[in-house]
């Protein structure tokens, strides 16, 4: 391994390393260790604060390397990691179907025209994410990331009843534009922006009274309904039975939209092709992101044909970017629809859940720092009654070789969001650490 001009450089060592990605961790100097801390050096040096994840000593885990579901740091020390890159690799890191259609791709064409042009992979992956969703006669618009996904939902919902508010629940989190951001609930990511922030937004808390929903859509002013069917990133929480086709039946008898936002929890996160499928939810419009493109970025919003058609207009897009249906991701969600049908790693999630499940239900029971643990699938969450013990227990999962988020609405929620390809093997392993944790060395003295 050389360190150059602030970049490391390993090459042999990682394939050997990570396998297929099936490999247990391995921690051989604590993290994070010279190589980045060194490289933390460097960001603090030429990245702004807030989007390089320094912690508050300046250092933090730099990841080399990744396949399946393990993460190799630059100091070589190899992790089982339990946030899938914030849920995005679903199909596991570098998926070998999705490396090989990026070097296919990259042999032909790398950037497009966007609106203004096509290419070969646009209508066939429209076609391929439409067989999943549960919408009649769909069509896609395609957008670059989640939150432009959820501007594109919003504004086709605008463009489509002619209405101006939007109604949301409380937590919820929905992405950092300002348009998903005035969806979103946490004051912390809001109060930059606060003065920038539209105010036709109605909010109810989220698992609500079907009769609360209904207060806010009665003046029948709510263009859409905008819901996390099961909430992730503000703390993973279900829907209580029956509450999203109640919300569904309340948006149809008051004429709003109902907008699904899967971008976290869709293409097979919680055990179904999409979360809406475990209630057979139909929405107006469902939003896609993250995982679809195997690692790299795009975002989808899929409606049905009579609804997308509010967008025909003579003259140039009106919504659209410069990246927008770029021919790599395009390449790259294909290819990762097709390891998500053929390995059938929707059903392997709904599979293991049960046993993620069996193991950890007990545990708020034997262990007094936990409060509750909510999920289903592979999306799950250990809620604990302190925010300190979340952030510690992911601490120190850290440093037996674990990759965990600590956070949510309270900040006392670590979640276990895996690789859906991740072994039963690793899995277990992963418990095991966890619950030694808890069980052996855990106290909240001395906090990270
Ligand atoms: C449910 C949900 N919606 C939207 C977003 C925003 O997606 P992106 O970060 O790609 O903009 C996220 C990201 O975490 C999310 O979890």
């Amino acid at each position: 391994m050389r360190y150059e001009n602030g970049v490391v450089n390993r090459d042999e060592t990682g394939r050997d390393e990570l396998g297929d990605g099936d490999r247990l961790p391995n921690i051989r100097v604590p993290p994070p260790g010279p190589e980045s801390r060194r490289h933390a050096e460097q960001l603090a040096r030429w990245e702004a604060p807030g989007i390089n994840t320094l912690n508050a000593d300046g250092v933090t885990c730099v990841w080399q390397s990744a396949r399946g579901a393990n993460v190799l740091d630059a100091d070589g020390n190899r992790f089982i990691d339990l946030t899938a890159g914030f849920g995005v690799a679903g199909v596991g890191h570098r998926h070998p179907t999705v490396t090989r259609a990026i070097a296919a791709q990259s042999a032909q064409l790398l950037h497009g025209l966007g609106d203004a042009a096509s290419h070969p992979l646009r209508a066939p992956l429209a076609r391929a994410l439409c067989r999943h969703v549960p919408i009649d006669d769909p069509q896609v618009y395609w957008a670059v990331s989640g939150a432009d996904a959820i501007e594109l939902a919003i504004k086709t919902s605008l463009l489509a009843t002619g209405r101006h508010n939007i109604a949301v629940f409380d937590p919820s989190y929905h992405g950092m534009t300002l348009g998903a951001l005035a969806a979103s609930s946490r004051p912390r990511f809001r109060q930059p922006s606060s003065p920038h922030l539209h105010s036709h937004i109605r909010r109810a808390p989220y698992g609500c009274a079907p009769d609360q929903v209904e207060a806010l859509l009665e003046d029948r002013t709510v263009a859409a309904v905008l819901v996390e069917p099961t909430i992730g990133r503000e703390g993973v929480r279900l829907p209580p039975p029956g509450w999203l086709p109640a919300l569904a039946s309340r948006c149809r008898q008051f004429g709003s939209l109902l907008i699904v936002d899967e971008i976290f929890t869709g293409l097979g996160r919680t055990g179904k092709w999409f979360d809406i499928d475990h209630e057979r939810v139909t929405p107006d419009l469902l939003c896609c992101g993250k995982a679809l493109a195997g690692g790299l970025p795009i975002g989808a919003v899929v409606g049905s044909r009579a609804l997308m058609a509010a967008w025909k207009s003579p003259g140039e897009a009106r919504h659209t970017a410069t990246f927008v249906a770029h021919p790599l991701a395009c390449a790259t969600a294909l290819a990762t629809l097709e390891v998500l049908e053929q390995e059938q790693i929707p059903a392997r999630a709904a599979r293991m859940g049960p046993l993620v499940a069996d193991r950890i239900h007990p545990w708020p029971e034997r262990f007094p720092s936990l409060a509750a643990i909510h999920g289903r699938g592979l999306l799950w969450g250990l809620v604990t009654r302190e925010p300190a013990q979340a952030r510690q227990l992911a601490h120190r999962a850290y440093h037996q070789g674990l990759l965990m988020l600590a956070g949510g609405a309270e900040g006392n929620v670590v979640q276990l969001v895996p690789p859906l390809v991740i072994t039963e093997r690793q899995l277990h392993t992963a418990l095991t650490i966890i619950e030694s944790i808890l069980e052996n060395d855990f106290d909240t003295g001395d906090l990270p």
